[in-house]
């Protein structure tokens, strides 16, 4: 026997077997049910898509109940423990992990491209000197569309594959170029003896030595960001990236779409959110008034609960580990300790645990990057340039999907119908 639903319409009485596959019922078999031939079919009506499944996707398994994230299969803990942001980048991107010569064609082809044309340089000169950084990565990922005109014909794997490396090998020296310009300091062209998380450092932050060489636990723990960071299936950027895949435009084009997405506070801006409350908080004395206030339902504890995890966030274990390791370069960020007291009061407090609310990855991740003296608008940027791998695997499945078609949802019509023009010369006479 095949699973499978009985529908009965009562508005005609009518049965309807629909096939459920993989925990889904298909759409428009619900199309099928109808009154008529005149009216519409049965439609499912889901703003925010909280209960519908877009796609098909191999790359990204989490279960939220449980607090766990893996990659292609592979545990985000075991990733983050062992290995490198690019390894990484790979298994998402090829579906496996490389063997040693693919790892190190694969690392060559990336340092390779992390040049971009000079006019590229020219017109991210032109933004002003108060840009936000988002808003320049989203114009000049965007813009590279315009650079490779061949990245439009998508149907060939080879060009695929040009237009992931560039994209991956770019970002950092696009994310960095942006953080420069806002402040006032000449552009660092990539350093290809770098490794790449250590090359990004060096377009950051250097100023007139021969050679910018990072603090390799620094490296190491911004590598590890990344990799946590690198996909988390059907979020609202990725979703975007997929939306705008659909209608077969260049990669550069979608994955500029996802950027903007993560620009929104709702997805890419809660680390920033948190950092702000802990500054507000002060010190530890005030934690008890201030939870009080959240349970009075006065606002939010920042970089905490999830719409996916009901459970520890696998990544905030992970990430405040890394802070460790940073403030042993750094020396400690004093609101550091503000967080550690939050966290414990709040895992104990029934409001939040009865509700499931634990840190989740934004909850350590604003301290890290304020450890690195990142200002709080480069977050997003750090974000997006980690999630570009995830993006452009997801853009690889859609495009190779014969099942995915251009993404164009129904509407539920609430205006007016069949009004009778009058043109302006008699409304207004
Ligand atoms: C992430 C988030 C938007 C998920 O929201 P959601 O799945 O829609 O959950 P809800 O808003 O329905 O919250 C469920 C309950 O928990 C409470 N709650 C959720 N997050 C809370 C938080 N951070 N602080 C205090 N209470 C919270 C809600 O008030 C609600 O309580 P109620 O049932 O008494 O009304 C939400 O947890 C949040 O705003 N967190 C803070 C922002 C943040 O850290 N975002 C980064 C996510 S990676």
């Amino acid at each position: 026997m095949t699973d499978s639903l009985t529908v009965r319409d009562n508005r005609t009485g009518s049965e309807y077997d629909v096939p459920i596959t993989d925990g889904t019922i298909k759409a428009a078999d619900l199309g099928k049910i109808r009154t008529d031939d005149e009216t519409p079919g049965l439609a499912v009506y889901d703003p925010g898509f909280v209960n519908t499944a877009s796609c098909r996707s191999a790359v990204t398994y989490i279960d939220g109940d449980k607090g766990i994230l893996e990659y292609r299969g592979y545990p985000i803990e075991q990733l983050a423990e062992g290995s490198s942001f690019l390894e990484v980048a790979y298994l998402l991107v090829h579906g496996a992990l490389p063997t040693k010569a693919e790892y190190d064609a694969w690392v060559h082809e990336i340092t390779y491209h992390t040049f971009v044309h000079e006019n590229v340089k020219t017109f991210m000169e032109g933004f002003r000197y108060d840009a936000h950084p988002m808003g320049m990565l989203m114009a000049s990922v965007g813009a590279l569309s315009t650079f490779y005109p061949e990245a439009a014909d998508i149907k060939d794997a080879d060009n695929r594959h040009m237009q992931i490396v560039r994209m991956i090998a770019k970002m950092p020296t696009l994310g960095a170029w942006s953080f420069r310009n806002a402040q006032g300091k000449p552009f660092v062209y990539p350093d290809n003896e770098l490794s790449y998380t250590a090359n990004f450092l060096s377009m950051l932050f250097k100023m007139s030595e021969q050679r910018y060489e990072p603090d390799e636990r620094l490296v190491k723990a911004l590598d590890v960001l990344f990799i946590l960071h690198a996909d988390h299936e059907q979020n609202c950027s990725t979703n975007a990236v997929r939306s705008v895949g659909s209608s077969q435009v260049d990669p550069y084009s979608a994955v500029a779409a996802g950027v903007g997405a993560l620009y929104g506070p709702l997805h890419g801006g809660a680390n920033e959110a948190v950092l702000r409350s802990l500054k507000r908080i002060g010190s530890k004395e005030n934690i008890p008034a201030f939870i009080q206030g959240v349970k009075d339902g006065n606002e939010r504890l920042m970089g905490f609960g999830h719409r996916v995890y009901k459970n520890y966030d696998p990544r905030a274990r992970i990430i405040k580990k890394a802070a460790e390791d940073v403030f042993d370069v750094t020396g400690t960020n004093p609101l550091l300790d503000i967080a550690l007291e939050l966290e414990k009061i709040a895992l104990e407090d029934e409001y939040f645990v009865s509700r499931k609310l634990y840190p989740n990855v934004d909850f350590y991740s604003g301290l890290i990057y304020e450890a690195f003296q990142f200002p709080p608008e480069m977050f997003t940027v750090l974000f997006a340039i980690g999630r570009t791998p995830g993006w452009l695997a997801q853009w690889l499945e859609l495009v190779q999907d014969k099942e995915q078609k251009i993404a164009r949802p129904k509407q539920i019509y609430t205006g007016d119908r069949q009004l009778t023009f009058t043109p302006a010369s008699e409304r207004w006479a």
